[in-house]
């Protein structure tokens, strides 16, 4: 095993949901693929022993995994171990130290609440378990504004080289995240006008036809800006808008992400719209009162050589019509053709889910020759192939291998809270809308000039 690569894998919350849903698939997925072989111990307080944390894994893997693989999962049950305790408690801490035996470069994957993060890299530490090549790889929310985010990377840093902390955002895991930069930088087509000369406006949206799911406790205090605005919608940006980095590792390309969000202006109120889904109040876990968004739309600048002048909008929302992620730039529009209307805008879409797909809209003859034409679409779509890593299996890969490309750096982080702290902190109008619709009607305050283009993963 080269030094590089974790000796084991401990990971906190292994009885909690982020384990059941997405940790245990991931685990079963690496061990079929070959990718982990190091052991795996679960930490938690739940009273429990090995038996119930591998009845879990298996009812995880039944529920989230696509079905149990007998031998793969009989490999990852000899790779389990479990310690049960409290976090506050130094003696959970020397069992975890036990139970690592003579790995030295664990990576500890903190699947908690972040308000204990500090709790646990101090016991950590205090055991003997954040020796030099340990790693910690943390979840999202980090943090809930600027400065709190900074006192977290404090916190980490207290125990960890930045270059030991892994962030995750589990949509750099996607592969059709990822495939944007890819298929940006690989294509001379697309870079021929992907820049203010062409390009008009582009607007993401990140559509789900689903309310909270009962996560009303975590929602909350979150809200659509926090949850998936300032981290995942921001990296699906910053793949959109960034340079092609002068090399590949993990550093050059992250200095290319970052150096998009320092060009974008902080938020300015009149810059963005929430709402909120009618019944939401009514969910547990949520305040009486709250004013909390499930839906935002947004409008950016990027203040560099690029895109100056080209406005970027962002629009998310909780029980909208359906679900679906899609990135649409249009182009300027072509001047009118013999004395014809108007022509409409070409434009080229990137959705990311439910479907990979890359299409430009062109226009062609119209059928009574008015010289106005009509779009058509130039598609190319790929469907997740048999073999296709999960996100949350790619971001994992990464992290016991040392990868450190697919995850938020710290200035990263910080830049991104820098941008949407102003409008979280000033109490904008939250606006009621209905349950299966685009958000409330004030989202045209925010629209492109084109409009917004409700994505239809019908299509
Ligand atoms: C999570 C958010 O980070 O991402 C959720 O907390 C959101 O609210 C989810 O639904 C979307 O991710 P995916 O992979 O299901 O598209």
């Amino acid at each position: 095993m080269q030094d590089t690569h974790s000796d084991a894998l401990v990971f906190f919350g292994a009885t909690g949901d982020l384990a059941f849903k997405k940790i245990f698939p991931a685990l079963q997925a690496m061990v079929k693929r070959g990718s982990l072989t190091v052991p795996v111990i679960g930490v938690a307080k739940a009273g429990w022993g090995i038996e119930q944390l591998r009845a879990r894994a298996r009812a995880s893997l039944e529920q989230h995994g696509g079905g149990v693989d007998p031998d793969a999962f009989a490999k990852l049950t000899a790779l389990l171990s479990y310690v049960d305790g409290d976090y506050a408690d130094a003696a959970t801490f020397q069992a975890l130290r036990k139970a690592l035996g003579a790995a030295r470069r664990p990576a500890h994957y903190l699947a908690i609440p972040p308000s204990l993060f500090g709790q646990v890299v101090e016991q950590l530490a205090q055991a003997g378990c954040t020796q030099p090549g340990t790693r910690v790889v943390v979840e999202k929310p980090f943090g809930h504004d600027l400065q709190s985010a900074r006192a977290l990377n404090a916190i980490l840093l207290g125990s960890f080289d930045e270059e030991h902390i892994f962030r995750i955002d589990h949509y750099l895991g996607k592969r059709p995240v990822h495939n944007m930069v890819f298929f940006r930088f690989a294509n001379a087509l697309l870079e021929s006008f992907w820049s203010r000369e062409y390009i008009k406006s582009v607007q993401i949206t990140m559509a789900e036809n689903f309310g909270i799911q009962g996560r009303g406790a975590f929602y909350d205090p979150v809200g659509a800006v926090r949850d998936v605005v300032q981290n995942h919608l921001f990296q699906v940006l910053a793949n959109l808008a960034m340079e092609p980095p002068a090399r590949t590792d993990s550093e050059s390309v992250r200095d290319e992400k970052v150096k998009v969000l320092k060009a974008i202006p902080p938020l300015r109120t009149a810059d963005i719209v929430r709402g909120q889904f009618t019944g939401y109040l009514q969910e547990p876990g949520v305040a009486p009162r709250s004013k909390t968004e499930t839906f935002a739309a947004l409008r950016l600048e990027l203040d560099n050589w690029r895109w100056q002048g080209v406005p970027f909008y962002i629009r998310t929302g909780k029980s909208l019509p359906v679900t679906c992620t899609e990135v649409v730039a249009h182009l300027r529009r072509p001047p009118a053709l013999y004395g014809g209307g108007d022509i409409d805008h070409n434009y080229f879409r990137f959705r990311i889910s439910p479907q990979n797909e890359m299409a430009i809209g062109l226009n062609v003859m119209d059928e009574a020759e008015r010289g106005i034409g009509q779009t058509n679409e130039l598609v190319a779509s790929r469907h997740v192939g048999p073999n296709e890593m999960e996100a949350y299996e790619r971001v994992l890969t990464d992290a016991i291998a040392g990868d450190r490309t697919l995850f938020a750096r710290e200035d990263y982080v910080e830049e991104a809270w820098r941008i949407v702290d102003p409008v979280l902190k000033a109490d904008t109008p939250v606006h009621a809308y209905a349950p299966g619709t685009w958000g409330p009607d004030q989202a045209a305050q925010v629209a492109p000039p084109e409009g917004w283009r409700d994505p239809d993963p019908g299509s």
